[in-house]
């Protein structure tokens, strides 16, 4: 009888993913609540046929070239920048994510981190338990109104439409910028399609939905900044390095924007003496938008589909570099 595949898993998923890949395969799982160092994934990895890892893990060329029997990394995101996609082409390694299963959950969380930002609602908590509410204020902690605001959604994907279908249930102006126009998407939900210059200097709110590529990298960066309204929100739910942080922090001390509300930071964890953390005008969540029962049960199963389909030589259901099979053909013959 054939051994049966070996595959590491880098972090203990929800158990809809593990107990598909258990039976199939001969699994080594890390077992922290942090991520394994990397010299630890490279020593797992010379030996697997398959690894399945989070956006915690860097995946890069040295490591590739140290397991030699790797077939498919199956990635528990949907965002893939961790991973040297052109260095697993080459070596015909396939390379499946998690998309749509997170979509509307991680839309819900950019909302909420809107709304929680323009009602103080961290603030307005911190207060009430503080014993600093002696009184019903008629100036206390004022904030924007959302409905009949202006959204500005800069990168219209999958997450990006489903931000706009809910600002249109709050009766909010949407705009968009992309290097795609969705026509199908303005007729459906109403955004429409601007530059970025005039979706900054319009908005109230401006949320981004764009992955990290060396394009997208410092997107939003001070020039950004300036043309905001100094009411303006930034909501970004994305990657952290998509906003330079630093010019961040300068624009929120300086009152050039109004506020932020982020659930991805540069780095990740911040570190706990950040000033993002001490600033009242930022909200600061540990990159949990994905994070609800059903998205992160959804993200298993569609991880171990990818991870069980790319050890039988099949092109993973959800894969970003299906060219990388052609290659393998190349090696293995
Ligand atoms: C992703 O999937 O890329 C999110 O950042 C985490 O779910």
């Amino acid at each position: 009888m054939l051994n049966p595949p070996r595959v590491y898993v880098t972090r203990r998923i929800p158990d809809a993913g593990l107990n598909m890949v258990r039976p199939a395969c001969d699994v080594a799982l890390w077992p922290g609540d942090e991520p394994p160092p990397y010299e630890t994934i490279i020593d797992e990895a010379r030996e697997a046929d398959g690894l399945l890892c989070l956006l915690t893990d860097r995946i890069d060329a040295a490591l590739m070239d140290a397991a030699p029997r790797l077939r498919v990394i199956s990635q528990y995101a949907v965002g893939v920048d961790n991973i040297d996609l052109a260095a697993a082409t080459r070596r015909g390694i396939v390379v499946g994510n998690t998309p749509d299963v997170l979509t509307d959950a991680t839309a819900d969380m950019a909302f909420a981190l809107l709304m929680a930002a323009a009602r103080w609602l961290v603030e307005g908590v911190k207060y009430a338990r503080a014993g600093r509410w002696r009184t019903w204020g008629p100036l206390t902690l004022l904030g924007q109104d959302i409905h009949g605001a202006t959204l500005g959604i800069v990168g219209l994907g999958r997450i990006g439409q489903a931000v706009a279908r809910r600002a249109r249930g709050f009766d909010m102006r949407v705009l968009y910028h992309d290097c795609q126009r969705s026509a199908a998407a303005e007729r459906e939900f109403g955004p429409s399609c601007t530059d970025l210059d005039t979706l900054l200097a319009e908005s109230d709110f401006v949320t981004l939905h764009v992955p990290l590529t060396p394009q997208t990298h410092h997107l939003i960066g001070a020039a950004q900044f300036r043309q905001m309204k100094p009411t303006a929100v930034l909501i970004n739910t994305s990657r952290g390095p998509v906003v330079d942080q630093e010019a961040l922090v300068a624009a929120l001390r300086a009152g050039t924007i109004g506020g932020a509300a982020l659930d991805v930071t540069d780095p990740e964890p911040l570190p706990a003496d950040h000033p993002l953390l001490a600033l009242p005008n930022a909200i600061v969540t540990p990159h949990i938008a994905s994070a609800s029962v059903s998205a992160r049960n959804q993200m298993a199963v569609r991880a171990a589909d990818n991870l069980l389909a790319g050890l039988r030589g099949e092109l993973p259901p959800f894969c970003v570099n299906p060219e990388a099979l052609e290659n393998r053909a190349t090696r293995d013959a």
